[in-house]
């Protein structure tokens, strides 16, 4: 059985084959043009969708060497993610499937996100909890099966991730900032500086206040000494980083707690953080969890996650027609 799978939800387009539940090949094209902007610019994503897909497509088969009428099924992201992005992809796929006369398979986004867990192994049992962090989303998933899922915490506002490149608009560092303060996190102190974490009652999250809270501050540091940001970058950045992560992990044991399961997974961009990933395997060994952090190039976004959510799909026959059109806010 091979499943070709195309992800273009957002600004990397991205296809992959899977065979039998082993990844065969993993392309992906990050558009570097919104870097200028410091930030997606929605029309531009979509025109450089259109022009990687068919190539991307090509090499992933070619990669792969699996011709295209071997191919059992097409996959694709239906959402969440930004409409012409996500239309680029969907019309592919709608296509190749029809033109090839096999079964279409929609998938959304944030789920296979989760189950990226299941390309490699160890694989956490079920049920699990996965704190999936991106640049859209924020959110604390209890998995109970690979199809079966439900959101019980999330963001009331901003995603982590935005936060992370918010903060580093706000230091003068290119888009996407979250790698580049997790890189001069590196050299810097974390309790260097403090920033208020906001508190929300339940498994829910806030990230905007901590925005504003280091807006005023370097606001209020740089009106006294223009070169605060430039000399202190590393304590900076290591400070919010170190917020963003306890705010993440303060929720994150507390679902724990409450649900009593202790397989806990992170997914999604934001788990690419280096400093989430030390703090997050150091916590599971005082709590005793099983921990699981997927391989960098499975937290961003690439479609092996597709085509593996795709698969449990094809496994239980939940096809899509030919009717199916993208869904910018699908949630599960
Ligand atoms: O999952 P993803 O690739 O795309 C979305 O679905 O949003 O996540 C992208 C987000 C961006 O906000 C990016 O800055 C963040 O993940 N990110 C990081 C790191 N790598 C990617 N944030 C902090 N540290 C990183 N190393
Ligand atoms: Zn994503």
């Amino acid at each position: 059985m091979n499943i070709l799978a195309i992800e273009s939800s957002c600004d990397e387009t991205s296809a992959s084959v899977l065979a039998n539940g082993h990844i065969l090949s993993n392309v992906i094209a990050t558009q570097l043009i919104h870097e200028q902007y410091g930030g997606v610019v929605p029309e531009l994503a979509s025109r450089a969708h259109q022009q990687h897909i068919l190539p991307i497509v090509e090499r992933a088969l070619t990669d792969a060497k699996v011709p295209k009428n071997e191919l059992s099924a097409i996959a694709f992201t239906r959402g969440p993610g930004l409409l012409g992005s996500l239309l680029v992809g969907t019309s592919f796929a709608k296509a190749m499937a029809l033109g090839l006369n096999i079964p279409l398979i929609e998938v959304n986004h944030m789920q296979a996100h989760v189950l990226a867990h299941f390309i490699d192994s160890p694989k956490p049992t079920f049920p699990f909890l996965c704190l999936t962090v991106s640049g859209g989303h924020t959110q604390i998933v209890r998995v109970d099966s690979p199809l079966n899922m439900t959101v019980i915490g999330q963001t009331l506002d901003d995603a982590v991730g935005e936060a992370f490149d918010k903060s580093a608009k706000l230091l003068g560092l290119p888009y996407p900032g979250g790698p580049l303060i997790d890189k001069y996190a590196k050299e810097g102190n974390p309790l260097a500086y403090r920033f208020p974490m906001s508190e929300m009652p339940n498994l829910d999250f806030s990230f905007s206040g901590i925005k504003t809270a280091i807006m005023y501050f370097l606001r209020d540091k740089t009106k006294t000494d223009p070169h605060f940001i430039p000399q202190n970058l590393p304590d900076i950045c290591a400070s919010i980083q170190h917020t963003l992560v306890q705010m993440l992990l303060t929720k994150l044991k507390r679902a724990a707690r409450e649900t009593g399961i202790r397989d806990i997974a992170v997914a999604g961009g934001v788990s690419a953080n280096s400093g989430l990933r030390t703090a997050l395997t150091q916590l599971g060994e005082q709590q005793k969890w099983k921990v699981f952090i997927p391989q960098f190039e499975y937290c961003t976004d690439n479609a092996a996650m597709i085509a593996m959510a795709a698969q449990f799909k094809y496994e239980q026959g939940e096809f899509t027609e030919q009717t199916v059109s993208p869904l910018p806010r699908m949630s599960f």
